[in-house]
Parts: structure tokens; sequence; C-alpha cells
């Protein structure tokens, strides 16, 4: 039976050698809160994590995706909700209708990955994510707030 590694557990699934990964995650494995939105690599509501690189899960084959790689959905991203990201978009309110935002999370955990303090540039290239309430101007300062809260410089204890 194929496996998938996702979320930090071997999950054996039954679909067929062709299913789009999002639908194995979806229909198979019952982790929705991937979301479909065109199908066609277009949207983005469907991003995932592979090795850590943010990916649109509806144009993946899951047979193409091999037991060892390690996939994150929006379930996996942290234990208790508590990622930075997570923590800006609650403080600073960020999603309206919310279908968009599992997806903008997984492309904003995977730009801090490997930019921990990116610029304006670098957020409008990694989130090409189409958001149809407009809460484009809030996903960026998200962003830049768990960049900052990722980034900062912990306090040492004043001496007494
Ligand atoms: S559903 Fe995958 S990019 Fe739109
Ligand atoms: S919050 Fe509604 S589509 Fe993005």
């Amino acid at each position: 039976m194929p496996t998938l590694n996702v979320n930090g557990l071997n999950r054996e699934h039954q679909a067929e050698a062709d299913t789009p990964l999002l639908w194995v995650l979806r229909e198979h494995l019952g982790l929705t809160g991937t979301k479909y939105g065109c199908g066609v690599a277009q949207c983005g509501s469907c991003t995932v994590m592979i090795d850590g690189a943010a990916v649109r899960s509806c144009a993946v084959q899951a047979s193409s995706v091999s037991p060892q790689q390690r996939i994150t959905t929006i379930e996996g991203l942290s234990a208790n909700g508590d990622h930075p990201l997570q923590k800006a978009w609650v403080a600073l309110d960020i999603p309206q209708c919310g279908y968009c935002q599992s997806g903008m999370l997984m492309a904003a955990a995977a730009l801090l990955r490997r930019t921990p303090k990116p610029s304006d540039a670098d957020i409008d290239a990694a989130i090409t994510n189409i958001c149809r309430c407009g809460t484009y101007n809030r996903v960026r300062a998200g962003i830049k707030m768990a960049s900052e809260a990722r980034t900062a410089t912990p306090t040492l204890p004043s001496a007494k």
C-alpha cells in the first residue's frame, strides 16, 4: 500500500497512482485543512510543504512523493497553533472568509524557513496565492510580525 510521511507520521492510503496529493490528503487521510480552489496550480489554496518547500498539492501526483519526503500540512504546522505565523494571524485578525488562509500560512512558513527576514520583494515573489477577500496587506504585515518574533534577540534578565 502506498505510504506518505505526513506531519511526522507514516500514512498508508489506497488512492490511484495518478491522484493529486491534495485529494489524498483530503479524501484519504482526512486532512481537510488543505483547500481546493482551482485545481490547476494557480490559486495556492492547496499549498503544503514538502521537505520545507511550498508546493501546490493539486498539481503533484501523490505517487511522485516518496515515503522519505516529509509533507507538512496546516494541521502539522505547529503542535498547538502556536507557530509565530499563527500567532501573528490571530493578533492581526488576518483572515476574512478564511478559505485561502491555510495555503497563505504554508507559503509564508516556507518563505520564513529559507528567508527569516523577508523584504517586501521577497514576500511578493513568494506569496503569489490568491485571496478573493483581499487580505494581502494584512498577510504581509503578519509575515513581518512573525519574522520579527522569530529573529528577536532574547532580552537578558537584568542583574540584581
Ligand atoms: S487548488 Fe491548487 S493552486 Fe489552486
Ligand atoms: S480570506 Fe477569503 S479568500 Fe482569502
